[in-house]
């Protein structure tokens, strides 16, 4: 190709600057999206939290620090560091030691970043950031927008409510999940030519090469730390779990909430425990070109600090696209028998120890797949990652609106439907878009593709418009999608039907 010869000569350069470790082939692809990159990027201008200045703010009682979301990223590709996952080899597209590979991806992104409570500013080690419009954020379990954005003590955002006895059966109530997500310098560069303009997010920009696929770089790295209300009288494992304070929900439970008034989504300080960490590395060497894995809290291992008491769980490099759940599974409620799903890696005695009362969280997902004690278990961590593209698309074949039509029920009859199911659960290339209704990849970050949603939902609204603001290019786009859609589903139903004389109809 021809840019990449053109380049040739700053790869050289890149590799006599002491990146000897690096394939030539990634330092080649470091310097176009250096090359390409927007140097004239406006930092400084995300929210850190939800409704800040708006009434949003700590309480004039409250002393505490208050979180800042850290977001000066880097405009050049800093440079892949030796990390320490690179040592382990790959066969057929997948790590040959997962459990060591896997324990490396939680060292890395724990490494200064305990020390320093996760405000991740302070790291000592490296830099590391936050995806930016989490503070306006909508998840899948609320229907009030906004209201899961970011609280002011750590930053975390509202996730999945796990209902009463999902995780042990001393467990009466929900318990919710509030978590935050941290990026490696890497990732944060794709991030910032994403967020070049605060006002006017390019989300084909994540590789700033728009020959190339829209991904992040080889290296991207990210940590999430999910915290949970639960305590040990309803989970007796979370005793010694690492307890932080955050401004969380007053009620937990999320039919109640939502039913509103806004009123009922109140915050006030409480005690969360950490109960699951997630990692997610760009390896190019996967099947996929990502890995994901996770870590449970158990009290009962023998770490001496909390942190060293998360167990590994498991590590999930693709899905295993052709593995049905019939394949795998002999009923809804299993038994399961997880061989044939040879792309991933599941630490089995903790399957057993998590599953043994009064514990009831079988972390596994569809068909046995890999996912998290507080994720979605009709899910897998692949399933669900890559979707993440712009616009947003449902994480779940049952969330979808083929899935309402198909009338797919997960909990019953999960075995149904498989050729649309299982489109869930193939392995969407780095890079690659997941459906034919989005425009750009996020390339398994699904904190991007929700965070793009989230400033799409204040800025492109008609009615939330700040009328003198320039209307952003991204949501004129939209516009136009929106009316391409349409006009494609029209198309197929009125296709080839002769109108008056035999004219064709048209539906728009
Ligand atoms: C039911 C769907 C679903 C499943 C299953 C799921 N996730 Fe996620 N994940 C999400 C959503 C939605 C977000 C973005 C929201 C947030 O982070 O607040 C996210 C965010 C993340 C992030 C932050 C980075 C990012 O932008 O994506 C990481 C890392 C992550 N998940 C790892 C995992 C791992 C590892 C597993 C499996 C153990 C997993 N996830 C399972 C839906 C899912």
């Amino acid at each position: 190709m021809p840019r990449r010869s053109s380049t040739c000569s700053l790869a050289v350069l890149f590799l006599l600057s002491g990146n000897l470790f690096l394939g030539s082939a990634s330092a080649d692809e470091d310097a176009v999206r250096n090359q390409l990159a927007r140097k004239d990027c406006v930092r400084g201008k995300f929210k850190d939290y939800y409704l800040q200045g708006q009434g949003g703010d700590p309480p004039a009682s409250y002393s505490g620090r208050v979180f800042k979301l850290s977001q000066n990223y880097p405009n050049q590709l800093p440079p892949m560091e030796d990390y320490p996952w690179l040592k382990i080899g790959f066969k057929n597209g997948g790590p040959v030691d997962p459990q060591t590979y896997l324990q490396a991806l939680l060292d890395y992104g724990l490494e200064g970043n305990v020390e320093a409570n996760f405000y991740v500013e302070d790291n000592k080690v490296r830099k590391w950031y936050g995806m930016p419009w989490m503070d306006w954020n909508t998840e899948v379990a609320s229907d009030w927008p906004g209201t899961d954005g970011r609280e002011f003590v750590h930053g975390f955002t509202h996730e999945f409510d796990s209902s009463g006895k999902t995780l042990s059966t001393l467990q009466n109530d929900f318990a919710d999940t509030w978590s935050g997500g941290y990026f490696n310098d890497r990732a944060a560069f794709g991030m910032g030519q994403v967020y070049c303009d605060p006002d006017n997010p390019k989300p084909g920009a994540l590789n700033p090469d728009p020959a190339a696929l829209n991904n992040f770089p080889n290296g991207s790295f990210i940590i999430k730390l999910l915290f949970s209300t639960v305590n040990e009288p309803q989970l007796p494992i979370v005793k010694g779990a690492l307890e932080w304070q955050a401004n969380v929900f007053v009620n937990d439970d999320p039919s109640w909430r939502n039913k509103g008034p806004i009123s009922r989504f109140a915050r006030a300080i409480a005690t969360i425990r950490l109960i699951q960490i997630d990692v997610s590395v760009r390896d190019d060497r996967s099947i996929t070109g990502w890995l994901l894995g996770t870590f449970g809290y158990d009290g009962r291992s023998h770490g001496e600090t909390p942190w060293k008491r998360m167990v590994p769980l498991g590590i999930q490099w693709g899905n295993s696209p052709k593995v049905t759940f019939g394949d795998t599974c002999a009923g809804p409620a299993g038994p399961c028998n997880r061989e044939k799903l040879t792309e991933q890696w599941i630490n089995e005695q903790a399957v057993k120890d998590l599953a043994t009362a009064p514990l009831n969280f079988d972390h596994l997902g569809y068909g046995g797949r890999l996912a998290g004690p507080v994720d979605n278990a009709k899910a897998s961590c692949m399933g669900c990652h890559q979707t993440a593209g712009y616009p947003t698309v449902p994480i779940l074949p049952e969330f979808s609106a083929n899935g309402s039509v198909l009338k797919l029920d997960a909990a019953r009859q999960p075995g149904t439907n498989q050729s649309f199911r299982m489109m869930y659960y193939g392995n969407v290339p780095s890079g690659v878009v997941f459906s034919d209704t989005q425009l750009y990849s996020s390339d398994y970050s699904l904190q991007l593709s929700m965070s793009l949603q989230n400033f799409i939902s204040l800025r492109c609204a008609k009615n939330t418009q700040d009328t003198h603001a320039p209307y952003p290019g991204i949501c004129a786009q939209l516009l136009q999608w929106s009316k391409a859609q349409r006009k494609s589903i029209g198309d197929l139903l009125t296709f080839g039907s002769p109108g008056q004389k035999g004219a064709p109809i048209r539906s728009d």
